[in-house]
């Protein structure tokens, strides 16, 4: 990975921002695209800092096609050729089906959906041509299952799921590589405010009895993102401890 050009979005915090950190501690420039400008700056500085590789990172919100592109071409011009695009960024909205508000389904299938659409046909472009790239998409585990309250975020990992396939298909005779990564419950600043009970409840469901770690998810997006999986695209992995099977 020594050298390679990565694309995150969504890495500004979080399980991004490892996996950010993993593709650099590997020796991968990486280019932070977040709507939270001030954190992805700060994110990349800390990585250019802490591994030697170069960082940046800038204002993209990933439903703007516009924005993509000017975002994708200006990373071309800085960085050379793109060779990884992680599509990290996404939201929930949850609520039961019969309550949803229409704009939370819209906004959900916006950002998680068109979002990994617009972003993979923009830096797509520029890989196919190229002739070389490996496309990570975060899915999750319940695009694959379902779960009750999630009706919008479901669907739209689902969606994940068939333009991981679609774009693997596409892609595969231009030397571009697609999968997706499926997780379960990761520890995140988001599962950590819930109540002891809710977690207890979570984890019983988990054949290995308890959540996963960002650098879970981060270690599996780095498997895809690099040449250790050059013979491997379209596929979903579940990084879930076992929920899934
Ligand atoms: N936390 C989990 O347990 C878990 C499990 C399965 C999947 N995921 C997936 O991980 C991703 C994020 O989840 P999280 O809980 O870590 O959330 P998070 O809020 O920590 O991270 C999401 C990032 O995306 C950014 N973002 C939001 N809208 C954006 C937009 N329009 N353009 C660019 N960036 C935008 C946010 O600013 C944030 O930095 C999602 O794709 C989610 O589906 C998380």
């Amino acid at each position: 990975m020594q050298g390679k050009n990565a694309i995150i979005t969504g890495g500004a915090r979080g399980i991004g921002e490892a996996i950010a950190r993993k593709l650099a501690s590997c020796g991968a420039n990486v280019i932070l695209w977040d709507v939270l400008e001030d954190a992805a700056k700060a994110t990349a500085e800390a990585i250019a800092k802490e591994y030697g590789v170069k960082a940046s990172g800038s204002a993209v919100d990933v439903t703007s096609a516009d924005a993509v592109e000017a975002a994708a071409s200006a990373a071309k011009d800085e960085f050379g050729d793109i060779d990884i695009l992680v599509n990290y960024a996404g939201i929930t909205r949850d609520n039961l089906l019969i309550r949803m508000k229409e704009e939370d389904w819209d906004l959900v299938l916006k950002i998680n959906l068109k979002g990994v659409f617009l972003c993979t046909q923009k830096v797509g472009r520029f890989m196919c041509k190229a002739r070389k790239g490996s496309i990570v998409n975060i899915a999750s585990v319940v695009g694959v299952m379902g779960n009750a309250g999630q009706a919008n975020y479901s669907a739209s990992k689902a969606g994940v799921i068939g333009l991981t396939k679609t774009s693997a298909k596409e892609f595969a005779g231009r030397g571009v590589r697609v999968n997706a990564i499926a997780p379960g419950y990761i520890q995140t600043a988001m599962t950590d405010k819930l109540s002891d009970e809710v977690k207890e409840m979570m984890t019983a469901v988990i054949p290995m009895n308890a959540f996963g770690q960002p650098e879970d998810v981060a270690k599996a997006v780095s498997f895809f993102a690099g040449d250790e999986a050059k013979y491997v695209t379209g596929q979903v992995l579940c990084v879930d401890g076992g929920m899934v099977m």
